[in-house]
């Protein structure tokens, strides 16, 4: 067995450990008279996936809270009671990064929306705790602070609430928000943060602050932070026309007129915020139902929010199922009207017949949607 960590006493100790939690947990199992579950333990009977790695913070000291990205008319706007400040961003970040988050300190935040590949996943399905895979690929995080509504189905009203998701979801961080609240509050470290970002002067730090409310404030602070702006093409928009190739002009007009990228990858985000279903997974056995999932509305079977394009060219695979390898594929994809065979395919996908070139000169004009942000900051 392969445990993520270098020194070998914490391995063992750990070895113990596991072995200890897996000899209490067949004892219940056979004083309930349960079956044994199957030999990966995974509840859908689904193999194991690699655990990905834990990315180490390596963004910039500073990450600024007040700078507008190049593209957009402000900031992310922050919720009344959740004013975006330096020392909770400071917090948030520091918990991004954290494996504390997980029931088996093994994954973090990070670890699914890794920042070197724009702060999205590598995987097609994203793989959690102990090798456990979910549903969907992780998207970015970056400019999700524009968003209103969070996931691929939109079942999350605020960043905030969306934090809560990943640490119910036995799939991702394990599933249990009490034990990583009390290994939190076990942390002198992260109490006295705590205290200091949400208690009140007079007291001396208590583990009182850390909540799970607060804990999601912090991040979802972080998050805002994440923008991503003043591309080529927003330079290009700026009258510096020489910041964008001929062929992601070429591109630019192509996505604006005939390929009607524009309807709903639009605004500054490249994204109206809404659902559509573009026949991503049409044809597969036990097609997910998307937006339909949140609202149990048939209207919206196998719609997904429309993701912004920003630095999309660090975050292959794409689509809500990773099931598209590269840029070049998404747009041969859309060439051929997405799915043209799917009854409820949004109106708005029609085959496009564009040449091999035109499909390249969408690709450069991707491309240069990539921007200045914490991975990239401007100097
Ligand atoms: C095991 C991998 C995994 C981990 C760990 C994880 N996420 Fe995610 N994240 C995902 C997946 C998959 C989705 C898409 C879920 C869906 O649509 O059903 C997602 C969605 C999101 C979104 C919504 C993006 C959008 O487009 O609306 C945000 C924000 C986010 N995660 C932040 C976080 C934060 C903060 C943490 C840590 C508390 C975290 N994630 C931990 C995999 C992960
Ligand atoms: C009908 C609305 C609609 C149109 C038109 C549209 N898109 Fe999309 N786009 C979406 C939605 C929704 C998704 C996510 C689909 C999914 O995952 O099931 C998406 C996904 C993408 C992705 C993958 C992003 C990621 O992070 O996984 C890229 C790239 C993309 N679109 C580019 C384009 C281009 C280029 C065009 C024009 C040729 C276009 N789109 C036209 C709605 C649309």
């Amino acid at each position: 067995m392969k445990l993520p960590f270098a020194n070998p006493r914490r391995q063992s100790v750990l070895l113990s450990r596991c072995l200890f939690l897996f000899a209490v947990a067949l004892s219940a199992v056979s004083v309930c008279g349960w079956a044994i579950p199957t030999a990966n333990n995974n509840e859908d009977d689904k193999p194991l996936g690699k655990v990905p790695k834990l990315p180490v913070d390596s963004l910039p000291a500073n990450i600024s809270t007040t700078k507008i990205p190049g593209g957009f008319n402000g900031i992310p706007a922050a919720p009344a009671d959740n004013a975006t400040t330096a020392e909770k961003v400071s917090l948030g970040r520091k918990l991004f990064f954290d494996p504390i988050l997980s029931t088996d300190g093994t994954v973090s935040c990070a670890s699914c929306h890794q920042p070197e590949h724009g702060f999205a996943s590598p995987d097609p399905i994203a793989v959690g705790v102990g090798g456990k895979i979910g549903k969907r690929n992780a998207p970015t995080v970056i400019n999700r602070g524009f968003g209103k509504k969070f996931s691929w189905d939109g079942r999350d009203n605020s960043l905030e609430q969306q934090v809560l998701g990943p640490l119910k979801s036995e799939t991702e961080l394990g599933g249990d928000i009490e034990l990583v609240l009390k290994n939190l509050k076990n942390n002198s470290e992260y109490v006295e943060q705590f205290h200091s970002v949400f208690g009140t002067d007079s007291e001396s730090p208590t583990p009182e602050t850390v909540t799970a409310e607060n804990l999601a404030k912090a991040i979802a602070s972080f998050e805002r932070t994440l923008t991503s702006g003043n591309s080529k093409v927003d330079r290009f928009r700026a009258a510096e026309y020489e910041a964008l190739s001929k062929e992601a002009r070429q591109g630019l007009w192509i996505f604006e007129s005939r390929g009607g990228c524009w309807k709903c990858h639009s605004g500054s985000n490249l994204s109206d915020e809404a659902f559509h279903n573009t026949g991503v997974g049409f044809g597969k056995p036990n097609r997910d139902q998307g937006r339909f999932e949140a609202t149990n509305n048939p209207a919206h079977e196998f719609q997904y929010k429309t993701p912004t394009l920003r630095d999309v060219e660090f975050t292959a695979p794409y689509m809500h199922d990773g099931s598209v390898k590269t840029l070049r594929e998404v747009v041969e994809f859309y060439n051929r009207g997405g799915a043209p065979d799917d009854p409820t395919l949004d109106k708005k996908m029609l085959p496009l017949n564009l040449s091999e070139q035109e499909i390249d000169f969408l690709v450069e004009f991707l491309k240069a949607l990539s921007g200045e942000s914490v991975l990239n900051p401007a100097n």
